[in-house]
Order: structure tokens, then C-alpha cells, then sequence
């Protein structure tokens, strides 16, 4: 090959490869079956625009794992590009200095208009857009294994006194009632769940404004020896078991329900699993009027190089986009957080969702995950966390658990 040819090739492969599009880098806690085909949705896309996608992958559901990372390298200096982060954390974030200014992407793409006004609030610091929302989860679901049932010879139950009544013949039937994941955000969801069942009211006073004295009420007690109740449905390799491996255990109906957020769907999509067949996803028990949203969103940090900061701008625009909204909803078991979105793609499950999340909105059942960063900053909702799991695990009674809920939410205020 002369040395002209040779530069040309060099040329055009240069072109074709498009190498000089920038990198991110982005940390993330989707490592599951669903999660990791939801999340390979944005790293074609952005291949597909020429850039390059580094996947900083850390495993550990509810992303508390995750989070202890990206602060280690945050003070190293050294963050990514981009890192999922929710809720008031994105504030912490952005009151440090940390994070790239959004708007001219906001406002090129409309996302005042697109996004739910309460959801982009928590998106915004100071006014400024600093972190892209992802999708709506919903958390206060049952995922059920109809077969399961049948064998019990009982119906899916719809309060929790329907439910201790199936949980027994299900044992019965030599059956686990109840799939459960022994880790402490897993812990946090099934406890903010029950929560949810007393009401608007109540889930705000305790999970929201975290208010001793509600945290301390009779009716905090309840909830506890609810929950400890819920320890009995369980098997024993219930502690530390990972949130996707409890799912797997409905799926296979070994157990008959699960208490998760709807990432679960994901991992009955992932199994080929279709809703109304080989699954049911009612809400939990008495929590049909509230919908205890959790948005995934992405923060983005400020970049020197000019090409990641295209890179990172591409990003956050196609994560608003239409197409991602679709395809990467569908896979993760969420709905998407663009307005005006075709119902279309979606399953009963999804469709409900939308539905209610209409509705609560409008009737004050939409309310924040405590579990999943939405409603509290961090060390409250670690205080809480500690706390139910220290109870859920030991024998402490629920009157002192709920004393001790008051007083580690009073030190961490
Ligand atoms: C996240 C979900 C994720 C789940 C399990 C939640 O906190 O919002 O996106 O699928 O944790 O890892």
C-alpha cells in the first residue's frame, strides 16, 4: 500500500470509528438480568451518536453499595461522568460544586414540559437542572405466583388478614409464602410498604417528615409487629439474599409472593414471564390508593474536556427521549417519566401504574420511597434503616423498636 493510500484508510477509518466523539463514564447499580437490558438500551444509543460508553457497574441492589463508591472517588477527584443518584442526595451533590449545569439541554428539549413538575423540582438546584430523570418505579407492589396459589387452594389475598389466612396454607402446601431478601434496603421496602397501608397521612408524618412522636405512635407499633409477623412466611435462607434471587424464587414458584418495587418486573420479563398468566402484580395489601414513587435519575459532573461534555450532553438528552423512554421502561418495569407517552408498548402492569399515578396525585396518595432516597436526607434514612433491620433481626419487642425509631431519627435530624 503506497503512503498515500495508507494515510486515506487511516483517514476514513478514523472517520468511520469516529474517534474523536467523547467517553462517559457512568456508575450505575443495574446488574441484574432485567436492570442489564435496561440499561444496555442507552449504551447503543450513545454508540449509535458515535460516543463511548464506560460502564462503571458497582452490584448491590437499592444502590447503597454504589453510593460508598462514587464518594470515594468524588474525593479523590476523580467521579465519572455520570452517576445515578436520586431523590435530596442530588441537592448534596450540587451544593458541593460538583455538578454540570443541565439547562441549555433542558431547555433545547422542553423538559419543563415533559417532565411532572413535582418530579423535576427535585431534578433542579437553585432553579438549575443538574441531574436527568430516568423513569417512575413504583414500590408498593405484591408479585404473586398464581400456580402457587391454586395449590394452596386460596385466593391472592387482598388485605392482611386475607393474607396471614393464604401465608398458612400455602406453608401447607409445603410452600414459601413469602420470598424474602434479608439485606436491609430489601427490609426498608417491605417496612415502608406497610407503612404506606395506614395512609397518606401517616406515611408522610413518619417516612417523609420523620416526626419522633409519630414514629413512636400505636400505630407505628402495628406496623412493626407486622412486620415481624412477616419473618414466619419466610425460609431460612432468607438472610442476605439478593433481591433478584428472591424474585427468581416466585418465578419458579417455589414461594408465592414477593414485596418489591417494579424492577421486579423486570426480571419476569427477562424470564419471559407475561402478567395475568404467569404472574399477578397486585399492590400490597391495603395499599391500593398509594402509589410510593422512586425516580432513578442520573447526576452529571462538571467535565474539563470539551468532548465529554458533549458526550455527557448526549446522554442526558437521549435519556428524554421517546425511543429510550419506551424501550428501556418496558425492560426495567417502570413507566416512563415523559409525559404523553403511547400507552401502547406497555403491559396491564405498567398501564395501572400510569393509571394510578394520575390518581394519587390527585387524591394524596403519591408520596416518596423512605427506602429508596426520596424522602429523607441520607442519615435519617439510615437511622430508620438501621433500626428496622436491628429490629426485624433480633428479638426486641416493636414498642422498643418503635422508641428507638423515634430517638435515632432525633440524633440524625
Ligand atoms: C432503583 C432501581 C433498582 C433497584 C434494585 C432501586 O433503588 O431505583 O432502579 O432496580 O434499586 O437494584
Amino acid at each position: 500500500m503506497s503512503r498515500k493510500v495508507l494515510i486515506g484508510v487511516l483517514v476514513i477509518s478514523l472517520f468511520s470509528f469516529n474517534v474523536y466523539a467523547g467517553e462517559v463514564e457512568v456508575l450505575h447499580w443495574w446488574t441484574s438480568g432485567g436492570e442489564a437490558a435496561s440499561v444496555a438500551v442507552l449504551k447503543q444509543l450513545l454508540e449509535k451518536e458515535g460516543h463511548t460508553w464506560k460502564d462503571f457497574a458497582v452490584a448491590g441492589g437499592g444502590g447503597d453499595a454504589a453510593m460508598t463508591v462514587l464518594k470515594s472517588r468524588a474525593v479523590a477527584g476523580n467521579p465519572p461522568t455520570a452517576a445515578q443518584v436520586k431523590g435530596p442526595q442530588i441537592q448534596l451533590w450540587a451544593e458541593q460544586g460538583f455538578l454540570a449545569n443541565l439547562d441549555d439541554v433542558a431547555k433545547a428539549e422542553k423538559w419543563d414540559e415533559l417532565i411532572p413538575k413535582v418530579i423535576a423540582d427535585i431534578m433542579k438546584y437553585k432553579g438549575h437542572f443538574v441531574a436527568v430523570p430516568v423513569n417512575v418505579h413504583r414500590i408498593n407492589w405484591m408479585w404473586a405466583n398464581p400456580a402457587v396459589f391454586k395449590k394452596a387452594g386460596i385466593e391472592i389475598p387482598k388485605t392482611w388478614a386475607e393474607f396471614d389466612a393464604a401465608a398458612k396454607k400455602i406453608q401447607a402446601a409445603e410452600l414459601i409464602p413469602v420470598a424474602w431478601g434479608g439485606q436491609p434496603w430489601q427490609e426498608a421496602t417491605v417496612f415502608e410498604t406497610i407503612v404506606a397501608a395506614k395512609g397518606p397521612e401517616f406515611y408522610t408524618k413518619t417516612m417523609v417528615k420523620a416526626d419522633p412522636a409519630a414514629l413512636m405512635s400505636d400505630t407505628m407499633i402495628k406496623v412493626l409487629e407486622r412486620l415481624k409477623a412477616l419473618k414466619q412466611c419466610t425460609d431460612k435462607g432468607a438472610p442476605g439474599r439478593d433481591w433478584n434471587l428472591a424474585t427468581a424464587m416466585v418465578i419458579k414458584g417455589e414461594a408465592g409472593v414477593q414485596f418489591m418495587g417494579d424492577w421486579a418486573k423486570g426480571e419476569f420479563t427477562a424470564a419471559g414471564k407475561k402478567p395475568g398468566v404467569d404472574y399477578m402484580a397486585p399492590t400490597a395489601p391495603e395499599t391500593g390508593k398509594m402509589f410510593l414513587f422512586n425516580v432513578d435519575s442520573f447526576i452529571m459532573f462538571k467535565q474539563k474536556d470539551p468532548e465529554a461534555a458533549k458526550a455527557q450532553k448526549a446522554m442526558a438528552r437521549l435519556i428524554l427521549q421517546p425511543k429510550f423512554q419506551e424501550v428501556f421502561n418496558v425492560n426495567k418495569g417502570s413507566i416512563p417519566v415523559r409525559m404523553g407517552m403511547s400507552e401502547d408498548p406497555f403491559d396491564a402492569v405498567a398501564r395501572t401504574s400510569m393509571k394510578d399515578f394520575v390518581a394519587t396525585s390527585k387524591g394524596g396518595g403519591l408520596v416518596p420511597s423512605m427506602a429508596h432516597e426520596m424522602a429523607v436526607m441520607p442519615a435519617i434514612r439510615g437511622a430508620i434503616m438501621d433500626t428496622v433491620t436491628n429490629f426485624y433481626n433480633s428479638d426486641t419487642s416493636a414498642k422498643d423498636a418503635a422508641a428507638q425509631l423515634a430517638s435515632a431519627v432525633k440524633a440524625a435530624k
